[in-house]
């Protein structure tokens, strides 16, 4: 079966499983610097629940299943997810006090104007925040540029910080990932290059995204503000990401100032590439990056 041909609410299911009463009421980094592996990472979301359930601030996991995105079932609204590493992890490339306004600040007034406009609109009330997201041209009209730029701001914020790890644990591409790479751009520097490009040359606030397109093919593209590649019937180029990048001033200023390109440049030494490559893999198997 090609991937265009399977329907659009099972493509994006797989990535959204949001059964679970999961709320986390303060951010909380985790305590380790070190890239957690995948078992790592599901080690310390278990601790970090325990001490959210010691604290009664965290809700039952149910079947077993870890939580993709943290939200309360009974209000419906999204909460900020906890970072799976250290504000200060990722230096020196990206410092930990842009870190922690970023993510506290600007990642939390997303969640807000969302969780806003969907308390207000009953056809948002259950819907999975990819559905959101991909359904955001039909949204009602009234909340729809709100929903438009914190649903995008939400999702692509949650996908962001999982792109980045500490600059020890940077494999570079690998796998499957790194032939499809090969394939669509001729080689792993060319498609930095690219991607970088995209980057740089956004026009005020937007994204540049590594992406996966229905034919199974990987493009590099860029959006504006907080648009998303699977907006449909917004995005110029439809793809699922892979990776994702934030160049928005917010994301780089208090320490690049206006060195958008070195922010750029350095943003590789950060990259998560395990996590690429399961993003790869899930897309592959028809379904979207678990965020
Ligand atoms: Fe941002």
């Amino acid at each position: 079966m090609r991937w265009g041909e399977r329907r659009a609410r099972d493509r994006f299911v797989l990535g959204s499983r949001w059964g679970e009463k999961i709320t986390v009421s303060t951010p909380r980094p985790r305590s380790s610097t070190k890239h957690p592996s995948r078992r790592s990472t599901a080690r310390t979301r278990r601790g970090a629940r325990a001490i959210e359930r010691s604290e009664g601030t965290s809700g039952e996991q149910v079947d077993g299943r870890e939580p993709e995105e943290t939200r309360d079932v009974g209000t419906m609204s999204f909460s900020l997810p906890v970072l799976p590493y250290e504000y200060a992890a990722l230096e020196p490339y990206i410092d930990a006090t842009t870190m922690n306004i970023h993510h506290t600040k600007h990642h939390q007034a997303y969640i807000n104007n969302l969780n806003g406009a969907i308390e207000k609109t009953a056809e948002l009330k259950g819907k999975t925040l990819e559905e959101i997201v991909q359904e955001v041209s039909s949204v009602p009209a009234e909340v729809k540029t709100v929903v438009r730029n914190n649903g995008g701001g939400h999702w692509n914020h949650c996908f962001f910080w999982k792109c980045m790890t500490s600059p020890s644990d940077t494999a570079g591409p690998m796998g499957d990932l790194k032939e499809a790479i090969e394939k669509s751009f001729g080689s792993v520097d060319e498609m930095k290059a690219k991607f970088n490009a995209a980057a740089a040359g956004r026009f005020g606030s937007g994204w540049a995204w590594l992406g996966c397109k229905d034919d199974g093919s990987l493009v590099i593209t860029s959006t504006p503000n907080q648009d998303n590649p699977m907006m449909s019937g917004l995005a110029e180029e439809m793809c699922r990401p892979v990776l994702g990048l934030d160049v928005w001033e917010h994301a780089y200023y208090l320490k690049y100032q206006n060195r958008r390109p070195e922010y750029i440049a350095n943003f590789w030494n950060v990259v998560n590439w395990e996590y690429l490559s399961e993003n790869y893999q899930a897309i592959k198997a028809g379904g979207t990056a678990k965020i």
